[in-house]
């Protein structure tokens, strides 16, 4: 199939490079001429495991290509994908500014039959909003359909090359049979594609997104609820996932969650609930939860020190909102410095990936070390604020040559109590006992 894709974000470069993975010719288009001839020169502009390889490969096989002419780009595509950001606006609500301006110009631009797609994060109704845009401009036939994405960063490829689920949002027989016959090879080992209205399908990545930021924020708790009573929130993990009706996954509770979609999708709802007079309260909670986690790791930090963190030095390992991304959109790292710095206290850091993004965002009012060790030197403490791989099983004995005290504060429960205690470490982590 010929297909466009709109916006070379996360979502859009992930989606057009998997779909000429599996032999559709793509056309990406993007407003950024400096990124559009990165890309169209083979420079991939995220960081992505895995992308890097078939986002060349399919660029050689000419599956692949970039442009920042619209018109030239949806020519000949039977689907177009909208790739969009809709950025929370001021009062929490997703802007569909990108989304509907683009559908405007596509009902200038198109001449016949075509299935638009919106691949963004839409609320319930945007199909409809596109739809009225395009139509404007277009008299002719066409169909719009909601197909969200499910995608993680960190595993995007794998989890775009076999998804759980597709969803597909319409209520068009011809655009279902589109839409499904792209999907085949992508739910060969017998995932379901799901077809609904579109509202539906609006609604259900936002309840998705949502549900799993529920589930941290009530693990989060539970973990408080661990440090009162005495109690190992691994131990309750464990003991709880393994009822299949609540499920083993997204239950680890450490210093909140962050990233691109969960803290703007859970606005996103509430405010969306808001405006048809509904009041999502455990949503409500699930933000202030996680606002709160965010700084959870402080409180303990500052009792250790005796309130006194004016001229402590602090090493921090890692950086990005989560591992195997460099992205750092409200990553707890950044929150944590922030109160750090505020208090006096100077802070060397390291991630794998993320410190260009964190250096370009704050500057060097932090210092970048070159590695996790040389984070170390004279630190008062240690602090973990993303587990990546690399920080799992570190060479202690070096971390006690540099650290000037053997303190760790753990945001992310990589180590075994007892084995830290046995090892001379002060060690605090989430929902643990001391
Ligand atoms: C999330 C969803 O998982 C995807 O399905 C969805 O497509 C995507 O948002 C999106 O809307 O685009 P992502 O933001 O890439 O994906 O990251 P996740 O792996 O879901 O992690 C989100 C946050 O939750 C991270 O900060 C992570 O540290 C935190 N988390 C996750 C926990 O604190 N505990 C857990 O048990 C799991």
């Amino acid at each position: 199939m010929k297909i466009a894709v709109v916006g070379t974000g996360y979502v859009g470069l992930v989606s057009g490079t998997c779909f000429a993975e599996t032999g559709n010719h793509v056309t990406c288009i993007d407003i950024d001429e400096k990124k559009v001839k990165k890309l169209a020169s083979g420079t991939i502009t995220i960081y992505e495991p895995g992308l890097e390889k078939i986002f060349i490969r399919n660029l050689n096989e000419k599956r692949l290509d970039f442009t920042t002419n619209l018109a030239e780009g949806i020519k000949d595509a039977q689907i177009i994908f909208l790739a969009l950001p809709t950025p929370p606006g001021e009062d929490g609500s997703a802007d569909l500014k990108y989304v509907l301006g683009v559908a405007s110009e596509l009902g200038k631009l198109l001449t016949d039959y075509k299935v638009i797609v919106d691949k963004s994060t839409v609320p319930v109704g945007t199909a409809e909003k596109v739809r009225n845009a395009i139509a404007e401009h277009y008299k002719g036939e066409f169909d719009v359909v909601s197909n969200p994405e499910f995608l993680r960063e960190g595993v995007a490829v794998d989890d775009f090359m076999k998804p759980d689920r597709v969803v597909i949002g319409t209520t068009s027989e011809r655009a279902r049979k589109i839409m499904g016959e792209l999907y085949a090879p992508y739910v060969r080992q017998g995932n379901p594609v799901i077809y609904m209205d579109e509202k539906s399908a609006e609604l259900t990545k936002y309840a998705a997104n949502s549900f799993l930021a529920t589930k941290i924020s009530f693990m989060n708790e539970i973990a408080q609820l661990c440090e009162r009573l005495g109690a190992d929130v691994d131990m309750v993990r464990r003991g709880i996932g393994s009822d299949e009706r609540i499920g083993k996954r997204f239950l680890f509770p450490g210093i909140g969650y962050g990233g691109s979609c969960f803290p703007k999708d859970v606005q996103a709802l509430i405010k969306s609930a808001e405006q048809v007079q509904y009041d999502f309260k455990i949503l409500k909670a699930v933000e202030t939860v996680n606002e709160n986690q965010k700084l959870h790791l402080l409180p303990k930090i500052k009792h250790y020190f005796n309130n006194q963190l004016k001229g402590k030095h602090f090493a921090i390992w890692g950086l990005a909102f989560k591992p195997n991304t460099d992205d750092i959109r409200e990553a707890p790292a950044l929150y944590i410095i922030k109160a750090l710095l505020a208090e006096g206290a100077t802070v060397t850091a390291f991630d794998p990936e993320a410190m260009h993004n964190v250096k370009q965002q704050i500057g060097n009012v932090i210092e970048y070390a070159n590695d996790q060790y040389s984070t170390l030197n004279n630190a008062d403490a240690l602090i973990i604020a993303t587990e990546w791989n690399e920080f799992r099983t570190p060479d202690f004995d070096m971390m006690v040559q540099k650290m000037k005290h053997k303190v760790i504060f753990d945001g992310r429960n990589l180590f075994d109590v007892k084995a830290m205690q046995d090892k001379g470490f002060y060690y605090e982590s989430i929902g643990r006992p001391k």
